[in-house]
């Protein structure tokens, strides 16, 4: 389906108020994954001198991590279009005593970063949100000759397997910007210098109490449920407790699996 020019502006306008509302909030509640970060600094871990880039850096959760993993010998440029998001990840940044980092209040397809000039650049829970051609082409751009672009993301398919697409009404099909595989490959495909290395799956075992996912909720921790209207949003919620209550005896412990996907990714110009 075609999206007209001023529905796609009224969509960028709505995210863009959904992270500047939630930045204050928002490490707390999304729950931050090791493993594609260990998996990530351990490809460039071999390197003297780490120039790198995290595009759709939010408050900084993964970033702080990636600094935190390799030490004095990298920079990372976190780069946000979103000045709120930025100003809580100076905050935190600032409490961990970091300071081999440059914040960037940039569009992840403009980004004021020298051409041929990084190692990595990686992009966490946010390539959905992002012109796509366009950030391949900008990534391949600041990226050295054979440096790696790491994409994390739950595919669409992922999306339904979670508590929220199996069990909140609506969700899969509110959230249609998430990318199936195949697509993702193909706009790779249509880069000339962007090849894909590896496809790489992980999965998360989740336990949560009903009353921590209802408090998730609540507060749009997935920006997906800022699309919906407030009084659909407010009979979702409650449905979507109806149905846990019929599918768990544990309100305690409510369990499933989390899936999501690392695309490990390398320039050659
Ligand atoms: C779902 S959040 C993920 C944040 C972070 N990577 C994480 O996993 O915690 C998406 C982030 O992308 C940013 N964003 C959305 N569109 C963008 C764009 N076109 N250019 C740069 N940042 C963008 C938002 O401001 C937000 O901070």
């Amino acid at each position: 389906m075609k999206i007209s020019r001023g529905k796609k502006n009224s969509m960028l306008d709505k995210m863009h108020d959904h992270f500047l509302h939630i930045a204050p909030r928002y490490k707390e509640l999304r729950t931050t994954d090791l493993g594609p970060l260990l998996h990530i600094t351990n490809k460039i871990k071999n390197l003297q001198n780490i120039q790198a880039a995290d595009i759709g850096c939010g408050t900084g959760r993964y970033s702080l991590k990636f600094v935190e993993q390799l030490g004095e010998k990298c920079h990372l440029f976190c780069v946000d279009n979103n000045e709120e998001m930025l100003h809580h990840l100076k905050e935190d940044f600032a409490k961990h005593n970091i300071t081999n980092f440059t914040p960037i209040h940039s569009d992840s397809h403009r980004i004021p970063l020298q051409t041929d000039s990084l190692d990595c650049v990686m992009s966490f829970n946010a390539i959905h949100h992002f012109p796509l051609p366009d950030f391949l082409r900008e990534s391949s751009r600041i990226l050295k000759n054979n440096g790696k672009l790491f994409v994390y993301t739950r595919l669409r398919d992922q999306n339904a397997k979670t508590i929220w697409g199996m069990h909140f009404p609506s969700f899969t099909k509110k959230e249609s910007r998430l990318y199936e595989l195949e697509e993702l490959k193909s706009a790779f495909e249509k880069d000339p210098n962007l090849n894909i290395n590896s496809v790489k799956l992980f999965e998360h075992n989740r336990v949560y109490p009903l009353e921590r996912l209802v408090e998730q909720a609540k507060n749009h921790h997935y920006s997906t449920f800022r699309l919906y209207k407030r009084h659909e949003f407010k009979d979702a919620l409650h449905k979507f407790v109806q149905n846990i209550l019929n599918h768990y005896n544990d309100l305690d412990k409510i369990t499933w699996k989390d899936q999501n996907t690392l695309l490990v990714v390398e320039n050659r110009q």
